[in-house]
């Protein structure tokens, strides 16, 4: 559980909050943005647990979970569950959504009959958790519109015995939720942008897809955690980092864009000649984020340049000295580290779904096969490390892809070539 919340004046409880909802703006990536409501509303609820699920198309989606007593710490599969549940008064996030009206329950399993929602079970039948208290806040934006429902479980004392939620958690926490709808629909709509943007380069080359781009970005921010845990890396920074590894991830191919229709549509295998020009999608996508003014412009430069480069120094496009420069000429290839490290988990990534996507020239690979390939990739294509952390967490790899799926997939010669 985060630490306990120290305060319990209502001045430091509402100053705490400012300053939590202040600190949302840092983030870009929504699911970052969720992760850390969560983390903040469970602080100062003492919350095991909690959920948010998101208001589109007129149903609630699931859109981020954290469990202490089911999956603290680890990788996390359930984040990539997919959930819709109506807006209507049979379930209890459905009823809190169309009343508009917070709900503090004691115990889930002895809610009065009399009620029109009641509680689904299936939760906790299918894990062997115990529901006791649940406190369900709708998120709504500042013109009183729902964005979303927060649900917070099993409030816990200093001494780990669950109990009903207080009433300061009750009061205050609707005011988080609320400052909090500003950031989650600035992170979404960031990433709508980013959809967007990748769908001029899908116009063009019809392989690479919004799905693909969404899977990518999160296999690759699951990547460098659980890398990044491995290694002992602080918390804060794993979570800062993974945030724009997310987003700059997803930009991965952004320089497709100025790739000639002729190369991008061609069917079948591009010639020697037509490949090279390929490959410079990587260099025209980095001069994108030529004058970086930000932490994320720069990893984005960084993936877009580097994610075809291999740790064998097998890749390109190579050091380039000039980026700016008119005529940009291949250089040679780095290799192992000089490769920078957020291109190393995007490479694997960006080939991982490749290799899963059906296309008109090959068939689906099998996971084993796929694995096998990695295997002998490594310490190859791409980086010892990463392809061990991609092994480790496999189950979450699989979440993601089920949760993005669609039809199609990535150009595979492009990628494996
Ligand atoms: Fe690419
Ligand atoms: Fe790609």
């Amino acid at each position: 559980m985060p630490d306990p919340c120290t305060c319990g004046q209502p001045v430091e409880i509402v100053t705490d909050i400012l300053r939590v909802s202040e600190r949302l703006n840092d983030l870009k990536d929504v699911d970052a943005i969720l992760d850390r409501i969560l983390t903040e509303s469970r602080r100062l609820s003492g919350a095991d647990a909690g959920t948010i699920f998101l208001l589109k198309d007129d149903a609630l989606h699931f859109s981020y979970v954290h469990n202490d007593t089911l999956f603290r710490d680890e990788a996390n599969k359930h984040v990539y569950m997919t959930m819709t549940v109506d807006v209507n008064e049979h379930s209890i996030v459905g009823y809190v959504a169309k009343t508009g009206e917070l709900l503090a329950i004691d115990d889930a399993y002895d809610l009065d009959p009399a009620l029109p929602f009641s509680f689904n079970r299936s939760f906790d039948e299918r894990t062997g958790y115990r529901t006791r208290s649940i406190l369900t806040i709708p998120v709504k934006s500042s013109q009183a519109r729902i964005v979303g429902v927060m649900q917070l479980i099993n409030s816990k004392d200093a001494s780990g015995a669950s109990g009903p939620f207080s009433d300061e958690a009750r009061t205050y926490l609707p005011l988080l939720a609320n400052n909090a709808s500003v950031a989650i629909e600035r992170g979404i709509m960031t990433r709508e942008l980013i959809l967007r943007m990748m769908q001029m380069a899908e116009m063009r080359d019809p392989s690479e897809t919004g799905a693909h781009v969404q899977r990518v970005g999160a296999y690759s921010a699951e990547i460098y955690d659980r890398w990044a845990r491995t290694r002992g890396i602080d918390r804060k920074e794993i979570k800062r980092y993974r945030d724009l590894l997310r987003v700059a991830a997803m930009l991965h191919d952004v320089g497709k864009v100025g790739v000639s229709d002729l190369i991008l549509k061609k069917p079948g295998k591009l010639t020697d000649e037509e490949f090279a020009t390929m490959k410079l999608h990587t260099v025209n996508g980095a001069r994108l984020f030529l004058n970086a003014t930000s932490e994320l412009d720069a990893m984005s430069r960084e993936i877009a340049l580097n994610h075809h480069e291999k740790w064998n120094g097998k890749g390109y496009p190579g050091a380039i000295p000039d980026l700016g420069a008119e005529d940009v000429a291949l250089g040679v290839p780095k290799r192992g580290e000089e490769i920078p490290l957020a291109a190393r988990f995007v490479a694997l990534a960006d080939v991982f779904d490749a290799l899963c996507s059906r296309r008109s020239y090959k068939a689906e690979w099998s996971d084993e096969k796929i694995l096998d390939l990695l295997r002998e990739e490594k310490g190859e294509h791409f980086d010892p490390e990463v392809v061990d952390a991609f092994l480790d967490i496999f189950d979450v790899i699989t979440a993601i892809r089920e949760k993005f799926r669609e039809e199609g997939g990535v150009r595979h010669d492009e990628i494996i070539k």
